[in-house]
């Protein structure tokens, strides 16, 4: 009776076999991995990333390349120090094909050490460390948003042909903060500016006090700031709160004002940044993808929305290239770097390193939206020093 049963089992699997053809098979969903914060300071960054990476693939049917994904999360908690474990998840406990990840600079860093290792396709929909399309860069590491250096660089452009002399920096000490003032003190500097002094904090400290009083004290010309997600929303109100923004102007790159308009309310009204992206960029891609997100969320995108869908786009470059096999991934690999992505930011190609080369918009805040009042650099490419591929 058993040998009967097993001989009907085997039966109906050659029948199978021979009823689909074998490249017909529909392949198992390509695992795609987000490694993003869901908590801290950046919690809503990650939530937009994910949300426009999705909207994305729900706009080319649910796949792409004709592949159906599986997706895996992680949450970073912006957390370096918990980097390299909660990456490991991802790689070898759920072994996704792909990881899309993350916000912070400290945290992605790891994630490209580890994903260099094992080889592990990683895209990254925001952090801008330098050193990921430079020192550490690799043939399966792609951005899809932007190098610290480029935004600050931008900004440091603006601030000097605004005539501002001497400038001050603030910003948190890490990759990102340090970075971005590097880029807005090369740019800054190299236009007859000056920066006297920079001020740091710890991540993801908000206690300004003491360096708002200094600033005071200084009276720079300008003030130029790197802080996101909730820490921009604090130092914005503070800075307006101690008397300082009718004083001495504030400047930044634009994620101090991007995402946090709402919560900011009077305190950043006519802010001045720079960035990547503007809300009003009056182009039918943008308007389509504001449209689109506006019906599915019921809210307005942001800059890491806008990098989370291009994420996606940038991997759907990849997947039509490779009618959706993975395994074939020099071939995929070779379709992204020469990729040109239709973004809702205007159009962008890779630099040799794998990061967007790109216009950088000047905006300015007027209610909740960032105005483009101009470009700041047009197609700024990072110089990917140290990358060697
Ligand atoms: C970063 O850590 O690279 C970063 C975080 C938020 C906004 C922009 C950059």
């Amino acid at each position: 009776m058993r040998f009967r049963t097993a001989l009907t089992a085997v039966a109906a699997t050659t029948a199978l076999a021979f009823a689909v053809p074998l490249g017909a098979q529909t392949p198992p969903p390509l695992k795609v991995g987000f490694m993003l914060p869901a908590t801290g300071t950046f919690a809503a960054l990650g939530d937009m990333i994910e949300k426009g990476f999705k909207l994305y693939v729900d706009e080319q049917g649910g796949k792409l390349g004709g592949r159906s994904l599986q997706y895996f999360k992680v949450d970073d908690e912006s957390e370096p120090s918990k980097a390299t474990d909660n990456v490991n998840k991802l790689i070898k406990r759920d072994q996704v094909d792909v990881i899309v990840g993350t916000v912070h600079s400290g945290v992605a860093l790891a994630m490209a050490r580890a994903a260099k290792e094992s080889n592990t396709m990683l895209i990254v929909p925001n952090a801008g460390a330098d050193g990921i399309t430079g020192p550490l860069c690799a043939p399966n590491i792609f951005r899809s948003s932007f190098s610290n250096w480029q935004p600050g660089y931008a900004t440091g452009v603006v601030a000097a042909k605004k005539g501002y002399k001497r400038a001050m920096t603030i910003t948190w000490n890490y990759a990102a903060g340090t970075e971005t003032v590097k880029g807005f003190t090369e740019a800054f500097e190299k236009g007859g500016g000056k920066v006297m002094k920079e001020l740091n904090l710890p991540f993801p400290n908000v206690e300004f006090q003491a360096l708002l009083t200094e600033i005071a004290a200084q009276k720079p010309d300008v003030v130029f700031a790197f802080f996101a997600g909730g820490g921009a929303v604090k130092f914005v109100k503070d800075y307006d709160a101690a008397g300082l923004r009718r004083t001495i102007p504030l400047m930044g790159s634009g994620f101090l004002t991007d995402g946090t308009l709402e919560a900011q309310g009077a305190s950043a009204q006519g802010l001045v940044t720079a960035l990547h992206y503007g809300d009003n960029l009056e182009t039918p891609r943008n308007n389509a993808f504001r449209n689109k997100f506006a019906v599915t969320y019921k809210a307005n995108p942001d800059v890491y929305a806008m990098q989370g869908y291009d994420a996606a786009q940038l991997l759907g470059a990849g997947l039509n290239a490779v009618k959706g096999d993975f395994k074939k991934r020099n071939e995929m690999v070779a379709a992204m770097k020469k990729a040109q992505i239709d973004s809702p930011r205007g159009k962008f190609t890779l630099s040799a390193q794998h990061n967007p080369t790109q216009d950088f918009y000047v905006r300015e805040v007027k209610g909740n939206y960032n105005v483009v009042t101009g470009v700041a650099v047009k197609s700024l490419a990072d110089p990917g020093r140290g990358c060697k591929m």
